[in-house]
Protein backbone atom coordinates (compact mmCIF):
# COMPACT_ATOMS: atom_id res chain seq x y z
CA UNK A 1 0.00 0.00 0.00
CA UNK A 2 2.80 2.57 1.01
CA UNK A 3 4.88 1.37 -2.33
CA UNK A 4 1.92 2.10 -4.41
CA UNK A 5 1.15 5.52 -2.77
CA UNK A 6 4.92 6.28 -3.28
CA UNK A 7 4.50 5.53 -6.86
CA UNK A 8 1.17 6.97 -7.00
CA UNK A 9 2.89 10.24 -5.54
CA UNK A 10 6.15 9.75 -7.97
CA UNK A 11 3.98 9.65 -10.95
CA UNK A 12 1.91 12.91 -9.94
CA UNK A 13 5.61 14.74 -9.14
CA UNK A 14 6.41 13.33 -13.19
CA UNK A 15 2.95 14.80 -14.56
CA UNK A 16 3.71 17.85 -12.59
CA UNK A 17 7.08 18.33 -14.27
CA UNK A 18 6.20 17.41 -17.80
CA UNK A 19 2.65 19.90 -17.10
CA UNK A 20 3.68 22.13 -19.63
CA UNK A 21 3.74 18.79 -22.57
CA UNK A 22 0.95 17.11 -20.83
CA UNK A 23 -1.34 18.16 -18.92
CA UNK A 24 -4.63 16.26 -19.62
CA UNK A 25 -2.62 12.64 -20.03
CA UNK A 26 -1.89 10.46 -17.23
CA UNK A 27 1.24 9.04 -16.15
CA UNK A 28 2.95 6.78 -18.00
CA UNK A 29 1.10 2.93 -18.15
CA UNK A 30 2.63 1.49 -14.71
CA UNK A 31 2.00 -2.59 -13.69
CA UNK A 32 2.89 -3.90 -10.83
CA UNK A 33 4.91 -7.15 -10.93
CA UNK A 34 2.62 -9.75 -8.14
CA UNK A 35 3.63 -13.08 -7.98
CA UNK A 36 1.27 -16.04 -8.91
CA UNK A 37 1.19 -19.56 -8.13
CA UNK A 38 1.25 -20.25 -11.90
CA UNK A 39 4.02 -18.69 -13.07
CA UNK A 40 6.96 -20.60 -14.02
CA UNK A 41 7.38 -23.86 -15.74
CA UNK A 42 6.40 -25.76 -12.86
CA UNK A 43 3.31 -23.37 -11.66
CA UNK A 44 -0.11 -24.76 -11.19
CA UNK A 45 -3.11 -22.54 -10.39
CA UNK A 46 -4.05 -22.52 -6.52
CA UNK A 47 -7.75 -23.81 -5.95
CA UNK A 48 -8.37 -21.49 -2.89
CA UNK A 49 -7.21 -18.49 -5.37
CA UNK A 50 -9.27 -19.21 -8.04
CA UNK A 51 -12.42 -20.18 -5.79
CA UNK A 52 -11.89 -16.79 -4.10
CA UNK A 53 -11.35 -14.80 -7.53
CA UNK A 54 -14.97 -16.37 -8.49
CA UNK A 55 -16.32 -15.26 -5.54
CA UNK A 56 -14.82 -11.55 -6.48
CA UNK A 57 -16.14 -11.68 -10.12
CA UNK A 58 -19.39 -13.14 -8.92
CA UNK A 59 -20.07 -10.17 -6.02
CA UNK A 60 -18.20 -7.70 -7.72
CA UNK A 61 -17.41 -7.50 -11.40
CA UNK A 62 -20.71 -9.32 -12.42
CA UNK A 63 -22.33 -6.29 -12.13
CA UNK A 64 -21.01 -4.78 -15.31
CA UNK A 65 -19.02 -7.48 -16.97
CA UNK A 66 -20.16 -10.89 -18.89
CA UNK A 67 -17.60 -13.81 -19.21
CA UNK A 68 -19.65 -15.30 -22.07
CA UNK A 69 -16.87 -18.00 -22.86
CA UNK A 70 -16.97 -19.62 -20.12
CA UNK A 71 -19.48 -22.36 -19.63
CA UNK A 72 -20.19 -23.03 -15.53
CA UNK A 73 -19.81 -26.83 -15.56
CA UNK A 74 -15.80 -25.68 -15.93
CA UNK A 75 -16.42 -24.60 -12.25
CA UNK A 76 -16.33 -28.34 -11.82
CA UNK A 77 -12.86 -28.71 -13.55
CA UNK A 78 -9.45 -30.29 -11.54
CA UNK A 79 -6.88 -27.98 -12.01
CA UNK A 80 -9.69 -24.80 -11.90
CA UNK A 81 -11.52 -23.59 -9.32
CA UNK A 82 -13.15 -27.18 -8.93
CA UNK A 83 -16.16 -26.64 -7.34
CA UNK A 84 -18.13 -29.91 -5.91
CA UNK A 85 -20.55 -31.29 -8.56
CA UNK A 86 -23.32 -29.61 -6.33
CA UNK A 87 -21.21 -26.78 -5.84
CA UNK A 88 -21.13 -25.90 -9.50
CA UNK A 89 -24.97 -27.04 -10.49
CA UNK A 90 -26.09 -24.70 -7.36
CA UNK A 91 -23.91 -21.70 -8.97
CA UNK A 92 -25.63 -21.84 -12.26
CA UNK A 93 -28.77 -22.44 -11.03
CA UNK A 94 -28.77 -18.86 -9.72
CA UNK A 95 -28.68 -17.86 -13.03
CA UNK A 96 -32.00 -17.68 -15.26
CA UNK A 97 -32.16 -18.38 -19.03
CA UNK A 98 -34.89 -17.82 -21.21
CA UNK A 99 -35.70 -21.46 -23.66
CA UNK A 100 -36.37 -19.90 -26.87
CA UNK A 101 -38.77 -22.84 -27.84
CA UNK A 102 -41.01 -21.96 -25.32
CA UNK A 103 -40.30 -18.17 -24.14
CA UNK A 104 -39.97 -19.47 -20.87
CA UNK A 105 -37.12 -18.66 -18.29
CA UNK A 106 -35.69 -22.11 -16.46
CA UNK A 107 -32.72 -21.89 -13.98
CA UNK A 108 -29.43 -22.50 -15.68
CA UNK A 109 -27.58 -25.94 -16.56
CA UNK A 110 -24.03 -26.97 -16.40
CA UNK A 111 -23.67 -26.71 -20.22
CA UNK A 112 -24.89 -22.63 -19.97
CA UNK A 113 -22.30 -20.30 -20.22
CA UNK A 114 -21.85 -17.19 -17.87
CA UNK A 115 -24.21 -14.24 -19.18
CA UNK A 116 -22.47 -11.74 -21.33
CA UNK A 117 -21.52 -8.43 -20.27
CA UNK A 118 -24.62 -6.50 -18.30
CA UNK A 119 -23.00 -3.22 -19.33
CA UNK A 120 -22.74 -2.22 -22.88
CA UNK A 121 -19.16 -0.65 -22.97
CA UNK A 122 -17.92 -2.98 -20.18
CA UNK A 123 -15.65 -5.32 -21.93
CA UNK A 124 -16.44 -9.31 -21.78
CA UNK A 125 -13.47 -10.60 -19.09
CA UNK A 126 -13.41 -14.12 -20.67
CA UNK A 127 -9.97 -13.72 -22.60
CA UNK A 128 -9.23 -10.45 -21.05
CA UNK A 129 -5.79 -11.97 -19.59
CA UNK A 130 -4.85 -12.90 -22.83
CA UNK A 131 -6.09 -9.92 -24.24
CA UNK A 132 -3.74 -7.44 -22.12
CA UNK A 133 -0.90 -9.88 -21.60
CA UNK A 134 2.29 -9.16 -24.00
CA UNK A 135 1.24 -4.98 -24.72
CA UNK A 136 3.34 -3.24 -21.74
CA UNK A 137 6.59 -3.18 -20.92
CA UNK A 138 9.60 -0.90 -22.21
CA UNK A 139 7.78 1.14 -25.62
CA UNK A 140 5.02 -1.84 -25.49
CA UNK A 141 7.98 -4.36 -26.62
CA UNK A 142 6.19 -7.20 -23.76
CA UNK A 143 9.98 -7.36 -22.63
CA UNK A 144 8.65 -7.68 -18.99
CA UNK A 145 6.48 -10.42 -20.00
CA UNK A 146 9.57 -12.33 -20.94
CA UNK A 147 12.47 -11.35 -18.93
CA UNK A 148 9.99 -10.73 -15.18
CA UNK A 149 7.04 -12.95 -16.12
CA UNK A 150 4.80 -10.21 -16.31
CA UNK A 151 1.45 -10.58 -18.16
CA UNK A 152 -2.63 -9.92 -18.44
CA UNK A 153 -2.93 -11.12 -14.73
CA UNK A 154 -0.46 -8.65 -13.85
CA UNK A 155 -2.44 -6.16 -15.48
CA UNK A 156 -5.68 -6.52 -14.30
CA UNK A 157 -4.67 -6.41 -10.73
CA UNK A 158 -2.63 -3.41 -11.44
CA UNK A 159 -5.94 -2.30 -13.35
CA UNK A 160 -8.01 -2.32 -10.66
CA UNK A 161 -6.48 -1.19 -7.73
CA UNK A 162 -4.84 1.33 -9.92
CA UNK A 163 -7.05 4.63 -9.54
CA UNK A 164 -5.48 7.58 -8.75
CA UNK A 165 -8.67 9.18 -7.34
CA UNK A 166 -8.80 11.91 -9.90
CA UNK A 167 -11.86 11.97 -12.13
CA UNK A 168 -12.90 14.55 -14.71
CA UNK A 169 -15.71 14.58 -17.16
CA UNK A 170 -16.00 13.82 -20.77
CA UNK A 171 -18.98 14.73 -23.01
CA UNK A 172 -21.02 14.00 -20.09
CA UNK A 173 -19.56 10.87 -19.28
CA UNK A 174 -17.18 10.19 -16.06
CA UNK A 175 -13.44 9.56 -16.15
CA UNK A 176 -11.37 8.02 -13.63
CA UNK A 177 -7.74 8.13 -13.50
CA UNK A 178 -5.92 4.85 -13.85
CA UNK A 179 -2.10 3.93 -13.80
CA UNK A 180 -2.47 0.56 -15.34
CA UNK A 181 -3.76 1.54 -18.21
CA UNK A 182 -1.82 5.15 -18.29
CA UNK A 183 -5.59 7.20 -19.13
CA UNK A 184 -8.73 8.09 -17.75
CA UNK A 185 -11.21 4.72 -18.11
CA UNK A 186 -14.95 4.67 -18.08
CA UNK A 187 -14.47 2.19 -15.38
CA UNK A 188 -15.12 3.65 -11.34
CA UNK A 189 -12.42 2.05 -8.78
CA UNK A 190 -14.75 -0.87 -7.56
CA UNK A 191 -12.33 -2.48 -4.61
CA UNK A 192 -11.81 -1.25 -0.84
CA UNK A 193 -10.80 -3.25 1.74
CA UNK A 194 -13.65 -5.92 3.16
CA UNK A 195 -15.91 -5.75 0.13
CA UNK A 196 -16.34 -9.54 0.51
CA UNK A 197 -16.03 -11.90 3.29
CA UNK A 198 -13.34 -14.76 2.02
CA UNK A 199 -15.33 -18.13 3.55
CA UNK A 200 -11.49 -19.91 3.72
CA UNK A 201 -10.66 -16.98 6.38
CA UNK A 202 -8.31 -14.98 4.08
CA UNK A 203 -8.59 -11.07 4.91
CA UNK A 204 -10.14 -9.60 1.89
CA UNK A 205 -7.93 -6.63 1.57
CA UNK A 206 -7.87 -4.53 -2.11
CA UNK A 207 -4.64 -6.15 -3.12
CA UNK A 208 -5.59 -9.53 -2.27
CA UNK A 209 -9.27 -9.35 -3.83
CA UNK A 210 -7.33 -7.61 -7.14
CA UNK A 211 -4.98 -10.98 -7.83
CA UNK A 212 -7.48 -13.53 -6.53
CA UNK A 213 -9.80 -12.08 -9.40
CA UNK A 214 -6.89 -11.94 -11.52
CA UNK A 215 -6.02 -15.11 -11.27
CA UNK A 216 -9.14 -16.52 -11.66
CA UNK A 217 -9.46 -14.26 -15.06
CA UNK A 218 -5.92 -15.98 -16.16
CA UNK A 219 -7.54 -19.37 -15.81
CA UNK A 220 -11.02 -18.58 -17.80
CA UNK A 221 -8.43 -17.33 -20.48
CA UNK A 222 -6.31 -20.26 -20.44
CA UNK A 223 -7.92 -22.89 -18.30
CA UNK A 224 -5.37 -25.74 -19.80
CA UNK A 225 -2.71 -23.61 -18.87
CA UNK A 226 -1.55 -26.95 -16.43
CA UNK A 227 -2.16 -29.46 -18.74
CA UNK A 228 0.07 -27.30 -21.51
CA UNK A 229 2.51 -27.26 -18.93
CA UNK A 230 2.45 -30.77 -18.43
CA UNK A 231 2.84 -31.64 -22.16
CA UNK A 232 5.45 -29.11 -22.63
CA UNK A 233 7.76 -30.89 -19.85
CA UNK A 234 7.12 -34.43 -21.05
CA UNK A 235 8.01 -33.31 -24.38
CA UNK A 236 11.72 -31.62 -23.23
CA UNK A 237 12.19 -34.98 -20.88
CA UNK A 238 11.30 -37.33 -24.38
CA UNK A 239 13.73 -34.74 -26.39
CA UNK A 240 16.52 -34.90 -23.83
CA UNK A 241 16.36 -38.80 -23.28
CA UNK A 242 16.49 -39.44 -27.36
CA UNK A 243 19.72 -37.05 -27.79
CA UNK A 244 21.29 -38.50 -25.55
CA UNK A 245 20.41 -41.82 -26.76
CA UNK A 246 21.12 -40.79 -30.45
CA UNK A 247 24.94 -39.50 -29.18
CA UNK A 248 25.86 -42.76 -28.09
CA UNK A 249 23.82 -44.30 -31.33
CA UNK A 250 26.03 -42.34 -33.23
CA UNK A 251 29.30 -42.98 -31.57
CA UNK A 252 28.75 -47.18 -31.80
CA UNK A 253 28.02 -46.79 -35.46
CA UNK A 254 30.98 -45.04 -36.58
CA UNK A 255 33.59 -46.54 -34.17
CA UNK A 256 35.02 -49.07 -36.58
CA UNK A 257 35.24 -46.22 -38.90
CA UNK A 258 37.39 -44.09 -36.74
CA UNK A 259 39.33 -46.87 -35.39
CA UNK A 260 40.16 -47.58 -38.96
CA UNK A 261 41.04 -43.94 -39.88
CA UNK A 262 43.65 -44.12 -37.05
CA UNK A 263 45.36 -47.45 -38.55
CA UNK A 264 46.33 -45.67 -41.82
CA UNK A 265 47.60 -42.68 -40.16
C1 LIG B 1 -19.86 -0.46 -12.43
C2 LIG B 1 -19.46 -1.28 -13.55
C3 LIG B 1 -18.14 -2.04 -13.45
C4 LIG B 1 -17.73 -2.90 -12.46
C5 LIG B 1 -18.49 -3.30 -11.19
C6 LIG B 1 -16.45 -3.39 -12.87
N1 LIG B 1 -16.09 -2.84 -14.07
FE1 LIG B 1 -14.38 -3.22 -15.11
N2 LIG B 1 -14.95 -1.93 -16.57
C7 LIG B 1 -16.14 -1.21 -16.59
C8 LIG B 1 -16.15 -0.36 -17.78
C9 LIG B 1 -17.28 0.57 -18.17
C10 LIG B 1 -14.93 -0.61 -18.46
C11 LIG B 1 -14.46 0.06 -19.77
C12 LIG B 1 -13.51 1.17 -19.37
C13 LIG B 1 -12.94 1.92 -20.54
O1 LIG B 1 -12.59 1.28 -21.54
O2 LIG B 1 -12.82 3.16 -20.43
C14 LIG B 1 -14.22 -1.60 -17.69
C15 LIG B 1 -12.98 -2.11 -18.05
C16 LIG B 1 -12.33 -3.15 -17.39
C17 LIG B 1 -11.11 -3.77 -17.83
C18 LIG B 1 -10.37 -3.48 -19.12
C19 LIG B 1 -9.31 -2.44 -18.93
C20 LIG B 1 -8.59 -2.21 -20.23
O3 LIG B 1 -7.39 -2.43 -20.27
O4 LIG B 1 -9.23 -1.80 -21.20
C21 LIG B 1 -10.78 -4.71 -16.90
C22 LIG B 1 -9.57 -5.64 -16.92
C23 LIG B 1 -11.80 -4.67 -15.88
N3 LIG B 1 -12.72 -3.70 -16.20
C24 LIG B 1 -11.81 -5.50 -14.78
C25 LIG B 1 -12.76 -5.46 -13.79
C26 LIG B 1 -12.75 -6.33 -12.63
C27 LIG B 1 -11.72 -7.42 -12.36
C28 LIG B 1 -13.84 -6.00 -11.87
C29 LIG B 1 -14.25 -6.60 -10.54
C30 LIG B 1 -13.30 -6.48 -9.48
C31 LIG B 1 -14.53 -4.92 -12.57
N4 LIG B 1 -13.86 -4.62 -13.72
C32 LIG B 1 -15.71 -4.30 -12.14
C33 LIG B 1 -17.14 -1.27 -15.64
C34 LIG B 1 -17.10 -2.01 -14.47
Amino acid sequence: MIRKLILCTAAALGLGAGAGLAQDHAAHPHVNDFSFSFEGPFGSFDQSQLQRGLQVYTEVCAACHGLKFVAFRNLHDVGGPALSEEQMRAYAAQFEFEDPATGETRPGTPPDHFPPSGLENAPDLSLMAKARAGFHGPAGLGINQILRGMGGPEYIASFVTGFTGEEREEAGVVLYENTAKGAFVAMNPVLSDDLVTYEDGTQATEEQMAQDVAAFLMWTAEPKMMARKQAGLTAVLFLVVLTVLLYFTNKKIWSTQKGAKKKHA
